[in-house]
């Protein structure tokens, strides 16, 4: 089976990501937002990203091209009924995506691949709305999804060989690498990265070392690219407490517990780098580390 058309569900950070990387490969693509605002919100970041990419020397006008090439914007889900596979990125919300592909089984072909970009629930949990559990399967991409050259896919012990070998293919295409993994809460990466995460905020709580000092010792010591606390304020840490509440839920195991500063930062909206504050103060051009404002949540 051979996957020509592309279609993604959601345009924001993800399926944007999604979105112009298939698109920049030389697919054609329709990314569904569900009204004309956020549709232009995404595909605006799509190109957004791509030029700050070309003013830093790091892709070219030919991506931009590529992109704008290939890539349409859809509002009705009608618009995806030709597409050899529909890869979901819309909220982690297990209703939210059954009833996105009860609707689509309907309409759309009967070889079509369903995929879920979903990061924490289990892929058959909403397979299970479709009337295709063997062609449906998991694609975890990670972010910023254009540079980051990872793919989870995930398969259900429903996932055919077929569709899980045409997906692997795809992924090839678009230059990114796919890992194989059982169909399990956290997959291979939030499995390892949550608790990593989590304890790096312990670790502020207990006065181990600075928000700074914390995210240096990673970096330097350990060669990650950003520390934990700058990379909790990009993934955002509403997402971080959904996750942990769900892999909490999952395994029951104090690993996966939100840390207390966690839940209070949450509940004040403080979401990291996307609301402009969290570990780092992201009001200026440099961002400043939050230290004094978190101890103070500490001691409420
Ligand atoms: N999330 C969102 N944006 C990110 C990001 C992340 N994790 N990491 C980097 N970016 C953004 C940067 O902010 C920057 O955007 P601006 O120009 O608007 O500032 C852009 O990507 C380029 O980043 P760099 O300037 O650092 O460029 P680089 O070429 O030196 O490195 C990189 C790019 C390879 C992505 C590097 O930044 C990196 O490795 N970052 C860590 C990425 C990471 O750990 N991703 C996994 C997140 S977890 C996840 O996605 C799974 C999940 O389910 C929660």
């Amino acid at each position: 089976m051979h996957l020509e058309k592309i279609g993604v569900l959601g345009c924001g950070l993800m399926g944007a990501g999604i979105a112009q990387t298939a698109a920049r490969a030389g697919f054609p693509t329709i990314v569904r937002e569900i009204d004309r605002e956020l549709l232009d919100k995404g595909i605006d970041r799509i190109f957004a990203f791509i030029d700050k990419g070309i003013a830093r020397g790091k892709t070219t006008v030919i991506e931009r091209r590529k992109v704008s090439n290939h890539l349409a914007g859809a509002i009705e889900m009608e618009d995806l009924t030709d597409c050899d596979i529909i890869i979901e990125a819309i909220p982690e919300n297990l209703e939210l995506k059954r009833e996105m592909f009860r609707a689509l089984d309907n309409m759309v072909g009967v070889d079509t691949i369903f995929a879920s970009n979903t990061s924490s629930l289990k892929i058959a949990d909403i397979a299970c709305a479709s009337k295709r559990k063997d062609k449906f399967i998991g694609t975890h991409f990670f972010n910023p999804v254009p540079l980051m050259k990872l793919v989870e896919v995930v398969r259900t012990e429903d996932t055919s060989d077929e569709t899980f070998d045409a997906v692997m293919d795809f992924i090839l295409a678009i230059d990114k690498v796919g890992v194989a993994c059982v169909d399990t809460t956290g997959f291979v990466v939030n499995r390892l990265l949550t608790p990593y995460l989590l304890d790096a905020i312990r670790a502020f709580e207990a006065g181990i070392a600075s928000v700074e000092d914390i995210d240096n010792a990673v970096t330097l010591g350990l060669g990650y690219p950003m520390g934990p606390l700058t990379l909790i304020d990009f993934i955002g840490l509403d997402t971080v407490h959904h996750i942990a509440g769900i892999m909490t839920g999952e395994f029951r195991l104090s690993q996966y517990e939100s840390p207390r500063l966690l839940r209070l930062m949450v509940e004040k909206g403080w979401y990291g780098k996307k609301s402009k504050i969290g570990f780092y103060d992201y009001s200026t051009e440099q961002p400043t580390p939050n230290d004094s404002e978190l101890k103070k949540i500490i001691q409420e």
